[in-house]
């Protein structure tokens, strides 16, 4: 495994597995599969509601807590500072644990500011080991890193072949706030588990286009998290240590950037309409 270290000095691995759009019911059994696979870090939210089957999994498992590592985000609707404060008291309820390795807030609307000073207080209290946050363009996230206190030590944002967000990796560089990406395959939108590209540079080495789109952020130090409910997949995502990509197989890949979103993009308003309406949280 490779590492990364925050800007708190925390380190985490550069790999983990994602549970976004995994049932609530079969959460533990593909944490408990990806546990076997050998992740230890895991990517949930409360808005995935199911952050319990991941507490489930590695309680199960039998591991030490502390060599496990648990990020999970507050959801919109927790927003300000009370609600933030009781929602993170209640992830830590579903995850089974007394602290949460990494807390993000989800999306960069609705009342964030109150929720991000009470992931700061919470951070101080030793219930966050790290704090964090997710889809801020950079107008957001410098926002934020002017008048925070502490300022987020992760930024948690879509990013593979087709939309590397380049420009955001500068500005996330200049306030020491780490990258991590999300959907590290597009989910295979714009057909990149098939792109010639991909499957030419695996090729040479043995590795399928899934593995090459891995590697190539791992080398760009970008925190991952791929999700399958697969376990042969799992291990295949698992399996890229023994293989670097040359310069050259980078830049083709850096070629492959289409500067868009394969969803949807965060500072559309009609996308901001849609996640402000959206209440994913049973009551
Ligand atoms: N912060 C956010 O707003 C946000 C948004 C989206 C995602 N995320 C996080 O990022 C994680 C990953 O993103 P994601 O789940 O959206 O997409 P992803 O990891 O890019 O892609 C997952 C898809 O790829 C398939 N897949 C996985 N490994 C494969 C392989 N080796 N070969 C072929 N197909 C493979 C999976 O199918 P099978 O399961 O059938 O294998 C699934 O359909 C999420 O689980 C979540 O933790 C965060």
């Amino acid at each position: 495994m490779e590492y990364v270290t925050l800007s708190n000095g925390l380190k985490l691995p550069l790999l983990g597995y994602g549970v976004y759009q995994v049932p609530p019911d079969e959460c533990e059994r593909c944490v408990l599969d990806a546990l076997e696979v050998g992740y230890r870090a895991f990517d949930t939210a409360q808005a995935y509601v199911n952050e319990a089957g991941v507490g489930a999994a590695v309680k199960k498992f039998g591991i030490p807590r502390e060599e496990v590592f648990l990020t999970t985000k507050v959801w919109i609707t927790n927003y300000g500072y009370d609600a933030c404060r009781k929602s993170v008291e209640a992830s830590l309820k579903k995850l089974d644990t007394d602290y949460i390795d990494l807390m993000l807030l989800h999306q960069p609307f609705a009342d964030y500011y109150g929720a991000w000073r009470a992931l700061e207080d919470l951070y101080d209290e030793g219930k966050l080991r790290s704090i964090g946050v997710s889809n801020f363009f950079p107008d957001r996230l410098v926002d934020l890193c002017s008048f925070c206190r502490i300022r987020p030590m992760v930024n948690q944002i879509e990013l593979h072949p087709h939309h590397q967000r380049l420009e955001d990796m500068e500005w996330m560089a200049k306030y020491g706030v780490q990258v991590e990406s999300w959907a590290p395959f597009g989910e295979g939108r714009g057909g990149l588990f098939e792109d010639p590209v991909l499957t030419g540079i695996g090729a040479k080495y043995g590795k399928s286009a899934a593995q090459v789109m891995l590697r190539w952020q791992l080398q760009k130090g970008i925190m991952l998290i791929p999700k399958s409910s697969r376990r042969e997949r799992m291990a295949q995502n698992f399996d890229i240590f023994d293989f670097a990509l040359s310069d050259e197989d980078m830049a083709q890949i850096a070629g492959m950037d289409k500067k868009t979103s394969s969803f949807f993009s965060h500072d559309d308003p009609r996308i901001v309409e849609m996640l402000a309406g959206w209440d994913p949280l049973p009551e």
